[in-house]
């Protein structure tokens, strides 16, 4: 059985050539549902490198089985949002057709953030097409093809491939199960196709992990001192939500559960604050720990430089000796 993969531990950006053994132009498929039309595009795409990114745990297994009964060497599925894929494991330029079928819709009230089809995504994905590379989308809700044609029609590095916004068929395709139930169900499908043009693509950077940040710092106060001062508190600015839930006493540590919510990933995550010099008292290292594989992010590095300032607020004799933080409390 093949190790699962998944964005939270694949390398950012991945090397592709090696994961699949073979260098070949890459396709992503978009929350591949199960898995049809993975089946389909190895079959027709039988020397390409075929990704596909879910978030449903029961679709990953689907796709995982069908891969190990229909023997599909050139498909990979990966445990990831496509907001993660696109923007944590591709490189620019780097991948030749982008599929999303039926994607949800979210259209309730203060859902919207949750839509694939916005302006931050299409640019991601515009940005990591290469030249000549497709985009195809299919949908069964006219909301979503009204609100996809506009965003494209203002997106100047794709073109239309098609004679108007959309087609309501596309008949060389195989079927996906929600298609099969759109259809069934007597609802019109929409079919878009562009192609990404030499026009320059706009700038969406790569988001690589940063190094681990860590603090060390004196306090006159015992662990359980610091402990016993802790409070739930929040942080809110723009995409970034961190939340530091709650504080468990361990052997010569503290260990924060701390949540921290990027616009590209979310991590449920622990910092610990342990006693450096194996006594209760003086010098501490504030550190991320390995609990729920974190990643290095900006978002880690802020919430470390908020846990750090609170620690040291606890007593004004407390100092700082060494901050490895990117961004402190103050930026
Ligand atoms: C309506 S279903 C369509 C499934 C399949 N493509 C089909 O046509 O039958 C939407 C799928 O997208 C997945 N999904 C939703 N949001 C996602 C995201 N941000 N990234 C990746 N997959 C996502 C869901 O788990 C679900 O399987």
């Amino acid at each position: 059985m093949r190790e699962k993969l998944s964005g939270y531990d694949l390398a950012w950006t991945t090397d592709w050539a090696a994961l699949f053994g073979v260098q070949r132009p890459l396709i992503l498929e978009i929350g591949f549902g199960r898995g049809a039309f993975l089946r389909y595009l190895a079959g027709r795409f039988p020397d390409h490198n075929i990704v596909g990114v879910e978030v449903s745990n029961r679709c990953l297994v689907a796709g995982e089985s069908l891969i190990a009964r229909e023997n599909l060497t050139n498909v990979r599925v990966i445990h990831s949002t496509a907001e993660m894929a696109l923007y944590h494991l591709f490189e620019p330029a780097s991948i030749e057709q982008i599929y999303i079928n039926f994607p949800d819709p979210w259209f309730k009230p203060g859902h919207s953030h949750r839509r694939l089809m916005q302006r931050d995504t299409l640019d991601a994905m515009v940005n990591r097409l290469s030249v000549g590379g497709e985009l195809t989308l299919a949908t069964d809700i006219a909301e979503y093809a009204e609100l996809t044609a506009a965003l494209l029609a203002e997106t100047p590095g794709l073109t239309n491939l098609l004679p108007s916004a959309w087609v309501n068929a596309m008949p060389e395709r195989v079927v996906t199960k929600y298609e099969q139930i759109a259809r069934r169900e007597g609802r019109t499908c929409y079919y878009f196709a562009h192609r990404r043009n030499e026009l320059p693509a706009p700038d969406v950077p790569v988001i690589r992990e940063w190094a681990m940040p860590h603090i060390v710092f004196t306090s006159p106060l015992t662990l359980d001192e610091m402990g016993a001062q802790f409070a739930e508190f929040h942080h809110d600015d723009g995409d970034l939500h961190i939340h530091f839930m709650g504080v468990y006493r361990g052997r010569g540590a503290l260990l924060f559960e701390v949540h921290v919510g990027e616009a590209t990933i979310v991590q449920r995550i622990a910092f610990l604050v342990s006693d450096r010099a194996k006594r209760e008292g003086r010098e501490y290292t504030l550190q991320v720990s390995a609990l729920g594989h974190p990643r290095a992010t900006k978002g880690v590095h802020k919430a470390v430089g908020l846990l750090g300032a609170w620690l040291l607020s606890l007593h004004p004799d407390a100092q700082p000796v060494i901050n490895k933080v990117a961004i402190n409390e103050d930026e």
